[in-house]
This record gives C-alpha cells, sequence and structure tokens, in this order.
C-alpha cells in the first residue's frame, strides 16, 4: 500500500493499494468518525463493492445507510443532489456523521458537493472505484453537479477526509471505463512527467499502485500550491477546454476520458503546428492513445468546438486560458483572447 498526505484546507491521505474495502470502516472510523455513515453509490458499483463496505462500517460501530443513483453523468443532477440531501434529512445525519462516496466520478462529484452543503458541511471520504476517480476526481476537492445549461456550473471546493482506493475494484471496470481513465494519467505525464510517459508504454496492469501513485503525487503538488483554482491547478486542464466542448456537442454521450484525449490530441498538433512544442510530444501521446485506445480527433469541426468553448467558464472575460503543451512532457498556461483561440485550433 501506498499512502500520499495532501495538504490543503484539510489534510488528508490518499490511500492506494489491494484489498483496502476489506479495511475502510476501521480506516473511516479513525479519519472520520461520527455514528452514522451514508454510502452513496451506483446501480453499477452497488452490487459489486457495497455489501462489503456496509459490513465494514457496521464491525466499525457505524450505522450504514445506502444512497443508491442510476451509473451516468446524467445522475449529477440537482434532481439526485436535492434526493440525496433529503434523504440525510429525513435519517438525521448530523455534523458528525459522514457520507462515503463509493463509485466513479460521478458518484463523487455528486456525494462530495452534498457533503460541502448538506449542514454546512459534514465529513466525507471517497472510495474511487474508476481509474479516472483515483487518479483526479477524487483527490483535491473539487465536487460539482450539472445543469441543463452545463457541466459542473455548481459546486464547492470541499476536501475529503481520507481518500482510499482498492485497485482490486479496477479489475471489474469494463475495458473502456479502464482505458477512459488513462486519458487522465497519460495527462500527468504530459504536464510535468516524460518517465510517466515512458513507462505508460509497457504493460500497465501489474503497475497500477505505482501508476496510479504517481498521479496522485502530481495532483498532491498541484493542489498544494493552488487549492482554489487560480492559477497552477489551471494546468490540470489540459485537453479540457476542447475536451468539455466535445462532451457537450455529443449530448454528453462521449465519456469524459475520449473527449479529454482527443482535447489533449488537438492542442498538442496544434501547439506542434505553432512551433511551440517538439513534435515526438504529440508521437508518445498518440501512441499512448492508440494502446489505450483513446480517440485523437473529434468528429466536430473547429468552428463548432469554437462556439460550445466560448460559453466555458474558465473564461476569464474575453479572454481564455489554454493550457498548451511547450516540450516533452511540459505545458503552459496560455492566456489569449477569445477570437484568437479558433486561430489557434484550425
Ligand atoms: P463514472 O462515475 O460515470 O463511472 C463510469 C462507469 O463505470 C459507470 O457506469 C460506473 O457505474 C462504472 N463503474 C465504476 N466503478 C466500477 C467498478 N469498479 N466496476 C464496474 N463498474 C464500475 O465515470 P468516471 O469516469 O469515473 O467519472 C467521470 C466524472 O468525473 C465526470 O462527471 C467528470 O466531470 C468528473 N470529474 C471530476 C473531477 C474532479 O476533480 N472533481 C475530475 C475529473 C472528472
Ligand atoms: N480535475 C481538475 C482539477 O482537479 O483541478
Amino acid at each position: 500500500m501506498r499512502t500520499i498526505n495532501v495538504t490543503a484546507s484539510r489534510n488528508y491521505p490518499v490511500m492506494i493499494g489491494a484489498g483496502l474495502l476489506q479495511e475502510a470502516g476501521e480506516r473511516i472510523r479513525a479519519a472520520a468518525g461520527g455514528a452514522k455513515a451514508c454510502v452513496v453509490t451506483d446501480d453499477h458499483v452497488e452490487p459489486l463493492y457495497a455489501e462489503r463496505v456496509e459490513s465494514g462500517l457496521a464491525a466499525a460501530g457505524y450505522e450504514p445507510l445506502r444512497f443508491v443513483i442510476a451509473h451516468g453523468e446524467a445522475s449529477k443532477s440537482p434532481e439526485n443532489y436535492i434526493a440525496l440531501l433529503r434523504f440525510l434529512a429525513e435519517n438525521r445525519l448530523t455534523r458528525t456523521d459522514v457520507l462515503v462516496a463509493l463509485g466513479g466520478g460521478v458518484v463523487g462529484d455528486l456525494t462530495g458537493f452534498a457533503a460541502a452543503s448538506y449542514l454546512r458541511g459534514i465529513p466525507f471520504v471517497q472510495l474511487p472505484t474508476t481509474v479516472l476517480a483515483a487518479v483526479d476526481s477524487s483527490v483535491g476537492g473539487k465536487t460539482a453537479i450539472d445543469l441543463p445549461e452545463g457541466k459542473n456550473l455548481v459546486g464547492a471546493f470541499y476536501q475529503p477526509h481520507l481518500v482510499l482506493c482498492d485497485i482490486d475494484t479496477l479489475a471489474t471496470l469494463p475495458k473502456e471505463t479502464f482505458e477512459d481513465g488513462f486519458a487522465e494519467v497519460i495527462k500527468y505525464g504530459m504536464l510535468g512527467d516524460p518517465e510517466l510517459l515512458r513507462l505508460l508504454l509497457l504493460p500497465v496492469e501489474d503497475r497500477m499502485e505505482e501508476i496510479l501513485a504517481i498521479c496522485v503525487e502530481r495532483k498532491r503538488d498541484v493542489v498544494a500550491e493552488d487549492e482554489f483554482d487560480r492559477g497552477k491547478r489551471q494546468l490540470l486542464n489540459l485537453g479540457h477546454t476542447v475536451g468539455h466542448a466535445i462532451e457537450a456537442l455529443s449530448g454528453y454521450r462521449q465519456s469524459h476520458g475520449r473527449a479529454v484525449a482527443a482535447g489533449m490530441c488537438i492542442v498538442t498538433e496544434a501547439a506542434v503546428r505553432h512551433g511551440l512544442c517538439p513534435k515526438e510530444s504529440l508521437d508518445i501521446l498518440r501512441r499512448l492513445c492508440e494502446k489505450f485506445e483513446l480517440p485523437q480527433t473529434s468528429e466536430y469541426t473547429v468552428e463548432q468546438m469554437y462556439e460550445v468553448m466560448t460559453a466555458d467558464k474558465k473564461r476569464a472575460g474575453n479572454r481564455i486560458h489554454l493550457i498548451v503543451p511547450n516540450g516533452f512532457g511540459s505545458c503552459e498556461i496560455r492566456s489569449m483572447e477569445i477570437t484568437e483561440l479558433k486561430d489557434f485550433l484550425a
């Protein structure tokens, strides 16, 4: 097992290893205390892991409760958010009880936002069960729900008390979902870790603990410097400005990871074309996308994506912060006029 300590407005450990769900009850008790523990999960993850977590919680002296949502992005909704808050209120959870997010990024984001706002904040723990959630969404305290007008439009920065990633849970992921998370893994390599890019060319199945830990260490460093996303943390949006546009244009049928992979390729290709970044960055990115069966292009035109990007929440007035590769395993934040963006990508 590896432990990475995150330093933010709340400090907490991220534990990564095999068999950790077995120990979840005791570890949650040590990190968060409380009498009731509400496990929030989705209908794919529930039959696989909910009982294991709840029996551990009961053995650790908790009264476990369960709230299940349908799987998929559509569940990160205001309706589910209100339904979860009402479930917590009906079951009289107090500020000393705990929410347990068991699942991928959808469950984690929704649970985190409920935890941030119910009674103005109650403890919560992340038990990520996808690669994406393990390396990105469970760490760093960004929580959110979607509105019909756009993704992640309502949320809060709210750090968990503990993140416990049992790598055994990744074995039940559908192949596509497993690969999807590698877009965010590759992202950390592109941002500042050429060694990680080379490591990812090797077989990954037996190296998951190491790979996830490297990514969480990268994220820990960024969050320690810029928890509230005012500067360096924006680097984590590599591929996301274009990726979010692709997700939106697809009506959210395109997964987050696949959209981010295509976004990284489109931006890196533009950076190479503009002479900002060596071609070997694009070459290794493409090799990795091929390996993990991630898309390198999009069916949408730059004009279509531009329309959506102009509504992106990361826009500041008429300027946008685009993350642009500027070396092999290195990127920079480029502030550009929104009108320049189309030319940059075209
Ligand atoms: P997800 O939560 O929808 O999970 C993907 C699918 O895998 C779902 O069908 C789920 O039921 C299933 N699943 C999860 N774990 C499983 C397991 N162990 N075995 C079998 N099936 C399993 O998607 P995701 O990719 O984990 O997360 C995407 C979400 O994360 C998006 O909403 C995105 O906006 C958000 N996100 C948030 C942050 C952040 O910093 N908060 C960062 C990146 C992404
Ligand atoms: N996933 C981007 C961030 O945490 O800032």
